[in-house]
């Protein structure tokens, strides 16, 4: 069954793999990569939940980097009636030269991956966004100098975001102080691992996770799929809002991080998000820029470092 290596979450990437996935992203955004390995492969993207940024990212990347996408959401493709996840996996894998999967459990991508030979990339699941890590990574890189020996704050939910970034931080070396109110933590197993590390912290007070960051982090409160739960998790998450007084907490020179779309006025201030210290717009270009890099590593054979 599987053989092809497959990007379900950070850790399927050494620490060394890591940085050098980071340096060909960076070569990529700076316009020094143009070569074009996937010519001629295809490439499927499943969607089961909407998407910009991820769907806009793969498509146009897997074009520049030679390759033709498919757009597939459940409206068109047999998954979306009941087709089995292993049934459709092996279908595909006889026709394209990778696989993008953004869908709620995690598992359907383990089956995926399990099932298909060719390279399965996590583009969300409610358990991990590790494409969007990345992204963010490289996007500390870029303003900051680099990730190593600099502290990131988590303000809000343990949702997928902040379990990739739990993973991000048990295999590079920065600090990662996580704020959430109780009952929102992060994966257990997940936030174990990282905790081990010694490089995590899970606090309960925003403006302590805050204090001297290097970048303050957020997402919305309630995820693609949680949309009932929106009015019980506004009255858990009033207190943990990045607002201007939280950002003073942080390094003058800290930079604010939002993965997108983002709710104004709920997990993040417009002052915020609009401010001088935002860099949410690089970051939403980075998606481009290091999913390239995954697919010319995973799909095009480009080696790592
Ligand atoms: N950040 C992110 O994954 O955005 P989309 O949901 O628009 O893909
Ligand atoms: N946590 C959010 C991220 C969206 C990109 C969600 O899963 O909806």
């Amino acid at each position: 069954m599987t053989s092809g290596r497959d990007f379900l979450a950070i850790p399927d990437f050494s620490t060394r793999e890591l940085h050098a996935l980071l340096a060909l992203a960076d070569r990529m955004r700076r316009g020094a990569y143009t070569a074009k390995p996937l010519t001629g492969k295809s490439l499927a993207m499943i969607f089961m939940k909407s998407s910009t940024r991820t769907r806009v990212s793969f498509e146009v990347g897997a074009w520049q980097l030679g390759a033709h996408p498919l757009f597939l959401t459940p409206r068109d493709v047999q998954l979306g009636r009941g087709e089995a996840v292993n049934d459709t996996a092996r279908v595909l894998d006889r026709m394209v030269d990778g696989i993008m999967i953004r869908t709620f459990a995690h598992a359907d991508v383990e089956e995926f991956a399990r099932y298909a030979k060719a390279p399965v990339i996590n583009g969300l699941t409610d358990l991990q966004h590790p494409c969007q890590i990345l992204a963010d990574l490289l996007t500390v890189q870029q303003h900051l100098g680099g990730i190593d020996g600099r502290t990131i704050a988590w303000i809000g939910d343990g949702n997928n975001m902040a379990n990739s970034w739990c993973d991000a931080a048990y295999r590079l070396d920065f600090s990662l102080r996580l704020a959430c109110p109780v009952g929102y933590d992060p994966d257990p197993e997940i936030l174990a691992r990282a905790v081990a590390s010694g490089r995590v912290t899970l606090l309960r007070d925003p403006a302590e996770a805050a204090a001297g960051a290097d970048v303050v982090t957020t997402d919305v409160w309630a995820s693609m799929g949680q949309e009932e739960e929106q009015a019980v998790r506004a009255a858990a998450f009033r207190d943990f809002q990045v607002n201007a007084a939280l950002m003073q907490r942080a390094r003058r020179d800290a930079i604010f991080l939002h993965c997108l779309p983002a709710h104004r006025g709920e997990e993040v201030t417009a002052e915020v998000i609009d401010g001088a210290q935002s860099r949410v717009w690089d970051e939403a270009e980075n998606r481009l820029h290091v999913q390239k890099a995954v697919m010319a590593t995973l799909m095009g054979g480009e080696p790592l470092g």
